[in-house]
């Protein structure tokens, strides 16, 4: 069988997103639906599922339905959570909720949340059982962080050790059920599915890190977010707990003082925080975080006991995400 290399199963991916028909009646439901779904994003989620599924010797066609369902889940949770967090931005475009309402992004993201299951199901493998039970886990997992990161908004002493336990759920856990279905498709052994929990959890970790850092000094052309955004909602990004550990006492007065002030737009905020980020050196900190992370995502993909060739396109993966600017 021949492996597909990173953009070859990346431009696959786009293909079967480009000849998806998401758009049906009630259009007031299936229009934000179609404008997540075809807007793209990275796609990194199904592309890691393909990866695994090819990885162990699967055939990475019967891995087609679930690759989209694993986006499809991934965008359901973009839409309650730019609800969740205010945000206006997202690819660049205006989100769900502030292009059309609240309801529409409550509603149009619970159905796909279905629509994510119809795929999964369709045509389904003979071991769809352990491929739902894995999805059910993942999903609660990723609503569990959710729901961690809305609590630490209202904190103050949130522990670095809070936060990747908060990070594992909410984005490692969507990474490591990507990883684990396509491994399942290939019928990956227990112990080769273990070292992809542990790949996905490193990975999924280092590129929370990095989001949290292009969401404070990112460029919004290139990470079509609006910058700032997690300083303003009070988000205890590793960024913020780190300097909080480390500042003076006068740093320290200043950033309680703008945590108790959150205006619903505030440049003003975001410049200060960032400024106290940069006297901190907090960005080398978290380059410096995201860096080991990596290198432990490296090593359980190196564990994973066969030939490197089988890797290549996962390896490729990781290095994309490593420089990534968006
Ligand atoms: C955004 O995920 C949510 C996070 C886990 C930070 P992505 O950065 O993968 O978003 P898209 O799909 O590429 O837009
Ligand atoms: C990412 O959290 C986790 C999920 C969306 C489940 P963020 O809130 O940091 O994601 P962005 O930055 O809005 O994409
Ligand atoms: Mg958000
Ligand atoms: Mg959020
Ligand atoms: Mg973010």
């Amino acid at each position: 069988m021949t492996l597909l290399n990173l953009p070859e199963i990346q431009k696959k991916i786009d293909q079967l997103f480009t000849s998806e028909n998401f758009r049906k009646e009630p259009i007031e439901l299936y229009n934000p639906i179609d404008y997540t779904l075809k807007l793209g994003g990275k796609r990194i989620r199904p592309a890691m599922l393909l990866a695994a599924c090819q990885m162990f010797g699967g055939d990475i066609e019967r891995a087609y339905n679930a690759a989209i369902g694993i986006e499809v889940v991934h965008n359901f949770t973009l839409l309650h959570d730019d609800l969740m967090d205010r945000s206006p931005l997202r690819r660049g475009l205006p989100t769900v909720y502030t292009k059309w309402d609240e309801n529409t992004a409550i509603l149009s993201g619970d159905a796909m949340l279905i629509l994510a299951y119809q795929y999964l199901t369709k045509d389904p493998h003979d071991n769809i059982h352990a491929i739902i039970n894995t999805f059910n886990d993942m999903a609660c997992e990723v609503m569990k962080g959710q729901q961690y990161d809305l609590n630490f908004e209202h904190r103050s002493d949130v522990s670095a050790e809070e936060y990747l336990d908060m990070i594992h759920l909410k984005t490692a856990a969507l990474f490591i059920g990507a990883l684990r279905i396509g491994g399942l498709i290939a019928h990956a052994n227990a112990q080769d599915l273990d070292y992809l929990e542990t790949f996905g959890h490193h990975l999924g970790l280092a590129f929370q890190i990095q989001d949290d850092m292009l969401d404070t000094f990112g460029d919004e052309a290139k990470f079509g977010k609006k910058p700032g955004q997690d300083i303003r909602d009070n988000k205890k990004t590793i960024l913020l707990i780190t300097a909080l550990k480390q500042c003076t006492q006068s740093q320290q007065q200043e950033l309680a003082s703008w945590l108790q002030f959150s205006p619903a737009d505030s440049d003003e905020k975001v410049h200060a925080v960032r400024e106290i980020y940069n006297q901190l050196d907090i960005p080398r900190q978290m380059n410096q975080l995201i860096a080991h992370h990596y290198q432990m995502a490296q090593t359980a993909l190196r564990q994973i006991e066969i030939a490197q060739s089988n890797k290549a396109s996962m390896q490729q993966l990781m290095e994309q995400l490593l420089h990534r600017n968006k």
